[in-house]
């Protein structure tokens, strides 16, 4: 056949293929993933010198004994307050031109998880101490010591940073031992390393929001004696949903336009709000509001309702009736 034999069609063909795949299998998904994950409000972005420290931190290959992941199993609480989501991965910083921004997740657990070690190593002095010399901060140390990151001088200058060294570490150094910028970097890097907080679903402040609730009618659904369902979910969602119903990218999901909203499977629904919700690895997990906010059932409606009819949503509203039969069958099996 022609074909085979004719080198540039052989060759044309093989990149058109090869390219073709690389765009479906790694640069659509990326970009799609990159669109729906966003860094937490709450979260930090790296200052100028931490972002170099992270440099030194993959330079020096800390990756390969320390992970920065909080798995969702009981041995992994001890590394942060709540399991890691995707938006904790979310801020986009490339290394350079070339490379991604680098995750540094990790895969081997010699060393403590990093995660949240900001939090909890937050010296400078222990931090530069323990590059130099672990085992001159904790005594069976098996991290190796990164001397290379110092230098010895006679005089400390202004700005510099001398680390006070035991002289059982000193091994016949005579001078002064000074951090070099690379570490000041690192020791930066290290104590930016703590976790976001999550929002806890609490109700804020009572008197940022009107106190009395006035019942509304709601016209739809004829003129039930409702709560107002706009406060009750400010009070009571909008600190993870947020107030225009959009969630947070890779935390909290939307609930303009949810399937779990929109459906008329109010079981699911209710069953969400009084028990909470862990379905999905991608978001965060949603404890059990109603219950631990003491919601009736009256109040429950509203919420449902104003959810069912905001942003966009425009589903068919439900009855005080229909929650109650719902929230009452849920007291009686948790009872059980
Ligand atoms: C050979 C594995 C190994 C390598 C490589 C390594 N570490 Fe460690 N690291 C450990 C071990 C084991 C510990 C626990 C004992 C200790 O605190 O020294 C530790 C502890 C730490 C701690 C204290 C954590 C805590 O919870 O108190 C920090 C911070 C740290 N390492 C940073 C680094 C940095 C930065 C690098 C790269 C420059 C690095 N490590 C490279 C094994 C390693
Ligand atoms: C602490 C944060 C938080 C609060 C407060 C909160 N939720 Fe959630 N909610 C979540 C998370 C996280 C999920 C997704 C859980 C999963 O899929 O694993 C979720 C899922 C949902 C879903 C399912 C959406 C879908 O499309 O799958 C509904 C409906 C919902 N929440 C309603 C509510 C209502 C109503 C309130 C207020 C009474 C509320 N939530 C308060 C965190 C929260």
């Amino acid at each position: 056949m022609n074909f085979f034999d004719n080198h540039k069609k052989l060759f044309i063909t093989a990149l058109a293929s090869f390219v073709g795949l690389t765009v479906i299998v790694a640069i659509l998904p990326a970009m799609n993933n990159q669109k729906n994950n966003a860094p937490l409000p709450n979260a930090v972005p790296l200052s100028e010198e931490a972002f170099l420290g992270k440099q030194s931190f993959i330079a020096n290959g800390c990756v390969s004994c320390h992970t920065q992941q909080v798995r969702n199993v009981d041995m992994d609480k001890v590394w942060g307050s709540r399991p890691g989501i995707a938006a904790d991965y979310a801020g986009i910083t490339r290394t350079d031109f070339w490379r991604n921004t680098a995750t540094l997740m990790g895969t081997e657990r010699t060393g403590p998880d990093l995660t949240n070690v900001g939090t909890r190593q937050g010296s400078q002095a222990w931090n530069l101490l323990h590059l130099y010399q672990p085992r001159a901060v904790v005594e069976k140390s098996i991290m190796p010591a990164y001397p290379w990151l110092f230098e010895v001088k006679n005089e400390v200058e202004p700005g510099e940073v001398e680390v006070i060294v035991p002289d059982a570490f000193r091994k016949g150094v005579n001078g002064k031992i000074i951090a070099k910028k690379e570490a000041l970097y690192l020791v930066a890097y290290l104590q930016s390393l703590k976790q976001a907080a999550l929002p806890d679903g609490k109700a804020p402040a009572e008197f940022l929001y009107k106190k009395e609730q006035k019942p509304v009618a709601d016209g739809k659904n004829g003129s039930l004696n409702l709560p107002d369902g706009e406060m009750l979910y400010v009070k009571n969602c909008a600190s993870c949903h947020q107030a225009n119903g959009e969630g947070l990218k890779g935390a909290f999901p939307p609930l303009k336009g949810s399937p779990v909203v929109m459906s008329d499977d109010l079981e699911l629904y209710v069953k969400i709000i009084m028990l909470g919700y862990d379905a999905r690895e991608e978001f965060a997990v949603m404890n059990a509001v109603g219950t631990d906010n003491k919601l009736s059932p009256e109040e429950v409606t509203a919420i449902i309702n104003y959810e069912k009819t905001s942003w966009g949503n425009n589903a068919k509203t439900v009855t005080p009736e229909e929650v109650k039969k719902i929230m009452d069958f849920i007291k009686l099996t948790a009872e059980k």
